[in-house]
């Protein structure tokens, strides 16, 4: 089954609706920027490149918007409008804003956005109509070009693979958590492609249960054996020999290497270098952020204390407690073996390798 996560339909967006799956596999349409930044907000869609597919889409809903309502009244003469329309210009800027404030922590999203506000900047000369036009092709074009790169990763990365292995993982990093195929788990469907044994280990991944509810799902989609443990299991599976490798996802790396990934990502990377596990990274290069000095300074979400207190409207913690609910934390660079990237695999990666990475794509 070909998982799409996000879809253009009818001039709309529409997002599988990540908070009730597996239960229930249902899209929801977007029209407008403000309401896929409430989308990225509220975790319909989730992972980092998928959030910015969704806001380069975002940016090219509200500039149809704002321009006619749809791609096809938008291409039609009849609304075409003067390059200096003021509403244009306001309405986009408020766009860019909104979506920008919709979650802190993975870098794809001001990526996305940046790039975007390029081609808005390089048109300044266009009718609203054309540049309307021209953004929704570039968000096409990023949605296409992050199917492209998770699969350059999940080639290299299913080398790194013996044969016969066993791999963990933490949240998801799916074609949930991107425009398809993945970043972590391309790279076990890479595998899998390449005929090699693999199955997976996944960590349910509290409070918001990406392990249990998507990655499980995802593996069980395309057949790759699966097995489900709670986060606390992880050493204890890792001490009985169960565990070859660990590959994660990121929502940031910064300059030095450190990894910004969902919360207890940073234990298991510990738990590995403790039992001499390889700790791998599927990084795509947009994910890597150079004007960071260190993982300190990656802002961390802090989400809803609900979310920890239980699930949905079923609340277990003891009435009246404190509860902290931080979304991502830092792995530190000596722990991570190797970042896989679309542009091969940076074994310990450090400013000086990243550099270099970067200044050859
Ligand atoms: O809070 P989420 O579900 O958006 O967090 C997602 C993750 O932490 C993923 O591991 C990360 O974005 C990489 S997805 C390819």
């Amino acid at each position: 089954m070909k998982i799409e996560t996000l879809r253009w339909s009818n001039g709309k967006l529409e997002m599988v609706d990540q908070r009730i799956l597996p239960a229930s596999f249902e899209y929801l349409s977007y029209d407008s920027a403000e309401s896929v930044a409430e989308g990225i907000r509220s975790m319909v869609v989730r992972g980092a490149p998928a959030i910015g597919v969704a806001a380069a889409y975002g940016v090219a809903l509200e500039a149809l918007r704002l321009c006619g309502n749809s791609e096809d009244t938008c291409s039609s003469t009849l609304l075409s409008q003067d390059k200096a329309d003021n509403r244009f210009k306001v309405g986009m800027e408020a766009g860019f804003i909104i979506l920008a404030q919709s979650r802190p922590t993975a870098v794809n999203l001001f990526w996305s956005l940046k790039r975007m506000r390029g081609v808005w900047e390089s048109m300044k000369e266009q009718s609203n109509i054309i540049v309307a036009q021209r953004l929704l092709a570039e968000a096409h074009e990023i949605f296409a070009e992050d199917i492209r790169i998770n699969k350059a990763m999940g080639r290299y990365g299913a080398e790194l693979l013996s044969d016969d292995v066993r791999v963990l993982t933490h949240c998801n990093a799916g074609a949930l958590a991107t425009a398809g195929w993945g970043t972590a788990l391309g790279v076990f469907r890479s595998a899998a492609e390449a005929g090699k044994n693999i199955s997976v280990i996944v960590d349910e991944t509290r409070p918001f249960l990406q392990g249990a509810r998507l990655t499980a799902w995802e593996m069980l989609q395309e057949k790759i054996p699966v097995a489900l443990i709670t986060d606390n299991m992880a050493g204890f599976m890792m001490s009985r020999g169960e565990v070859d490798a660990v590959v994660v996802g990121t929502d940031r790396v910064a300059s030095n290497g450190d990894v910004v990934n969902k919360i207890g990502t940073y234990m298991v990377a510990v738990l590995a270098y403790r039992h001499n596990i390889p700790f791998y990274v599927a990084c795509p290069l947009s994910t890597i952020d150079m004007d960071i000095v260190s993982g300190a300074d990656i802002p961390i979400e802090e989400r809803s204390v609900d979310e920890v207190k239980g699930f949905r409207e079923y609340h277990w913690a003891a009435e009246g407690v404190k509860i902290h609910n931080p979304s991502f934390d830092v792995t530190p660079a000596e722990l991570v073996t190797a970042l896989i990237t679309e542009k091969g695999v940076v074994q310990k990666p450090n400013r000086e390798k990243l550099c270099a990475l970067l200044a050859t794509s």
